[in-house]
């Protein structure tokens, strides 16, 4: 099978869909790796990296699509890359196609045999190639809203883990999902007095129990959440409502109420941000002061450390790789039900029921079309 690794074009996108160990791996299994020259420069992963692992390298993005049977990237396609679409082309890589009927579109009409990665899901029913991202993101809000804190940029001028003789910082996490509990870690790690609020009781009992009571934990509530946006330092925001908008849990009179100078990283932005007062933001503009409050809510977090969201990503893409590559796409899609619920084009035909009720089209199931 020969694999295609272009250099994704989309603004601030750095990260790359095959790592130099995945070339080898896909080389070792028998595989041909085609990769554009600079793909991985952004992440830490010069050309000469690929050549060794036994990729070959190709400057013309047309020609690392033309020549491949699949082709594995990060984001979406953009619109100059809608040129190289071809029928039955295996295209892996997150599609977000919900709000993207053009690309839907194109996709149909070029019969591409489209995989979305954030529609993957395991045998436990969670996504797989999401979490990764999540856990970024969630140990980034830390990192992020400690650095907000400092007076330079505009926070109260707190040392988030205290020193002796000197309290901490209270961090207070909304959501304990993948991103919450990964923010948490990073909180209490620092030395942060940290407060997590979740709907879910048995989600913070199993809190509790992870970090051993050095925790709060708190039902989520209006009146908790106004009492402890008061009193915090950095609020995290980390809520999800599978396929729905955030629910605004921080209204604008709770800010207005919380101390100046205090922080609020909003990871929930890109479903609209659980938090009234907060707009997206990218990385070249991360944030924005209301009320004396800074707000810091960029929706593609992990872009600002590549490296680390490369490895994360492809660690958990690698394998589905490796199976679409061994098996074929059809093979692969009928053996894995999970990878199955990725499929969102297929040949033509719309095969995801999410995609097709945000934009209204009718759909075919996928387990229809593999046959
Ligand atoms: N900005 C970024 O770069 C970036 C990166 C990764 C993820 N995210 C986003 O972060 C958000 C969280 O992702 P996740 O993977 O942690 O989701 P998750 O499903 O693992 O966790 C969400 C948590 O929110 C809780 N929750 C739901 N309603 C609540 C409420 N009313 N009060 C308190 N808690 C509530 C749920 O019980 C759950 O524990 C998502 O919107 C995701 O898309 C953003």
């Amino acid at each position: 099978m020969i694999i295609g690794v272009p250099k994704e074009i989309k603004d601030n996108e750095a990260r790359v869909g095959v790592t130099p160990a995945g070339v080898n791996a896909l080389k070792e299994a028998g595989h041909t790796v085609l990769v554009e020259t600079q793909a991985g420069a952004q992440s830490g992963f010069p050309d000469e990296e690929y050549q060794n692992a036994g990729a070959e390298m190709v400057g013309d993005a047309g020609y690392v699509w033309g020549k491949s049977e699949i082709v594995v990237k990060v984001k979406e396609p953009i619109e100059s890359e809608y040129a190289y679409f071809r029928e039955g082309l295996v295209l892996f890589t997150y599609l977000h196609l919900a709000p993207l009927p053009a690309l839907t579109n194109k996709l149909l009409e070029a019969k591409i045999i489209g995989i979305a990665y954030e529609t993957v899901r395991d045998r436990r029913g969670t996504l797989p190639l999401l979490m990764p991202m999540s856990e970024v993101a969630g140990r980034m809000s830390v990192q992020v809203g400690a650095s907000y804190l400092e007076k330079e940029r505009g926070g109260r001028g707190i040392l988030l883990g205290g020193v002796p003789g000197v309290p901490p910082a209270h961090v207070v996490i909304l959501g304990g999902g993948v991103v919450g509990s990964n923010a948490a870690r990073i909180a209490l790690g620092l030395g942060a007095k940290t407060t997590l609020i979740d709907v879910n009781l048995n989600r913070l009992r199993e809190l509790d129990d992870i970090f051993n009571g050095r925790l709060y934990t708190l039902a989520s509530n209006r009146y908790n959440i106004a009492q402890t946006a008061r009193e915090a330092d950095l609020v995290i925001g980390g809520v999800l409502i599978p396929g729905a908008t955030a629910p605004r849990l921080v209204t604008r009179e709770m800010v207005a109420h919380m101390k100046k100078g205090a922080v609020i990283v909003d990871v929930a932005i890109d479903q609209g941000g659980c938090v009234e007062t907060a707009r997206p933001t990218s990385h070249s503009h991360p944030s924005y002061n209301v009320d004396g409050v800074v707000h810091y809510c960029v929706t593609n977090m992990p872009g600002a450390v590549p490296h680390t969201s490369t490895l994360a990503l492809t660690n958990a893409t690698f394998s589905y790789v490796l199976r679409l590559a061994g098996l074929g796409a059809r093979e692969a899609l009928r053996q894995d039900a999970g990878l199955a619920e990725g499929l969102n084009t297929w040949l033509g035909t719309l095969t995801h029921g999410g995609v097709a009720d945000s934009q209204q089209r009718a759909w075919t199931p996928a387990a229809s079309v593999l046959g």
